[in-house]
């Protein structure tokens, strides 16, 4: 058990789990078509956190459903581990056995936790081992061990009923682990719970990835559960993915409707003769005083529009809208000088006149 694992280390260049080529779902009902996947294409690497992101209806379900064939995709390929899914649900003869063995190495987490009532916290960690056909002995060893894992070692004896959803879900998560999978599938595991449980469940989830080097796709309609546990996003709108990444690079990528999304920043500027920066903290240069350095160095005075700090996977990062006195090409020294401090410098908008120095990072169409 890769124990203590550096997280980050482990996701720079971790080997694709999960892919998705061209995936496309459409759902037929009394004559009307439903596209609820329109090509998707998801690269989530070994050993990290991925948050699916998007509003209701985007296909984020629909999405995680096809990824351990619950839903037939009407077209695309999914491979998990290294295991074409849709090359195994296609052969008609004995596609079954080989399937749910591919499936047994996906664990699935569900909102409403979908525990058996009448069976005990135990019996519901087995059921998955009964299906697999593992003995009884051993099942039980397994099961005991998983509620362990979960902090739940003294309830393997209680009913469903009787637990909270916090716990429900941890027993939710032994389940789901009760076949060694290399993979975690989560649809919305803490949107039925409070803010304090999810905080306890998120924590679970990011030790289990971390302990066992367990990769997780995860869908989510809370910004605050990509910012605490999610490595890489994606947003999803109207079936399609329309921006992924790592969250630290997203951060830094002008014009991201995800980084909007978990760092708010506004405002404008206050007079045509200023510039508008926005700047992106991370690592070493969240903590350096850069904006004061700026001020005493060049002698100007910088008005801060708008700003949000936070912690992304338990590195500090923030970004800040600042506003400098006088055109860009005036602030061509100050603008580089806060690049050199290894920090992210967006021109959120320019007075008007010819940029000096266009630079990749200006936004199209900013003027
Ligand atoms: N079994 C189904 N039959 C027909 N249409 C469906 C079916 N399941 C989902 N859809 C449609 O597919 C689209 C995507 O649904 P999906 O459940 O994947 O969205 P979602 O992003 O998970 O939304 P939410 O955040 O509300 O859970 C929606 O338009 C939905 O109505
Ligand atoms: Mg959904």
């Amino acid at each position: 058990m890769p124990g203590g694992t550096n997280r980050r280390a482990l996701n720079s260049d971790g080997n694709p789990v999960i892919t998705t080529t061209d995936l496309t779902k459409v759902y037929r009902s009394r004559g009307r078509e439903v596209t609820a996947l329109d090509g998707v294409d998801l690269h989530v690497r070994e050993g990290e956190v991925y948050g699916v992101v998007g509003q209701s209806g985007a296909g984020k379900s629909t999405l995680i459903r096809c990824v351990n064939l619950l839903e037939r995709p009407t077209s695309g390929t999914v491979t998990v581990a290294g295991q074409d899914l849709t090359a195994l649900a296609g052969r008609r003869q004995s596609a079954g056995s080989a399937l749910r063995q591919a499936r047994s190495r996906i664990g699935m987490v569900f909102q409403h936790f979908n525990l058996v009532s009448s069976r005990t916290v135990r019996d519901n960690v087995e059921l998955p081992l009964e299906i697999l056909g593992v003995s009884g002995k051993e099942r039980t060893r397994k099961a005991l061990e998983l509620l362990e894992l979960v902090g739940l070692g003294d309830k393997a004896r209680a009913y469903p009923a009787q637990l909270s959803g916090g716990q429900k879900q941890r027993v939710g998560i032994a389940r789901a682990l009760a076949g060694d999978p290399k993979v975690l599938l989560s649809d919305e595991a803490t949107s039925a719970l409070d803010p304090e449980t999810t905080r306890s469940i998120l924590q679970l989830l990011r030790d289990l990835n971390e302990q066992l080097g367990l990769t997780v796709l995860l869908i989510t309609h809370e910004m605050d559960v990509v910012k605490t546990i999610c490595d890489s996003a994606a947003l999803m709108r109207d079936g399609r993915i329309v921006e992924s990444g790592k969250v630290s690079e997203l951060l830094a990528t002008p014009g991201s409707e995800l980084a909007q999304e978990l760092f708010p920043v506004g405002g404008v500027a206050s007079s045509e003769d200023r510039t508008v920066v926005d700047v992106t903290f991370q690592g070493e240069a969240a903590t350096k005083p850069v904006i004061s350095q700026l001020s005493r160095t060049y002698n100007i005075d910088i008005s801060i529009l708008g700003a949000a700090m936070d912690t992304v996977g338990g590195h500090q990062v923030g970004r800040m809208r600042i506003e400098l006195p006088g055109r860009f090409e005036e602030n061509v020294v100050p603008i580089g000088f806060l690049r050199e401090q290894g920090l992210q410098v967006d021109v959120a908008a320019i007075a008007d006149g010819p940029r000096a120095n266009p630079t990749p990072l200006l936004k199209e169409g900013a003027k």
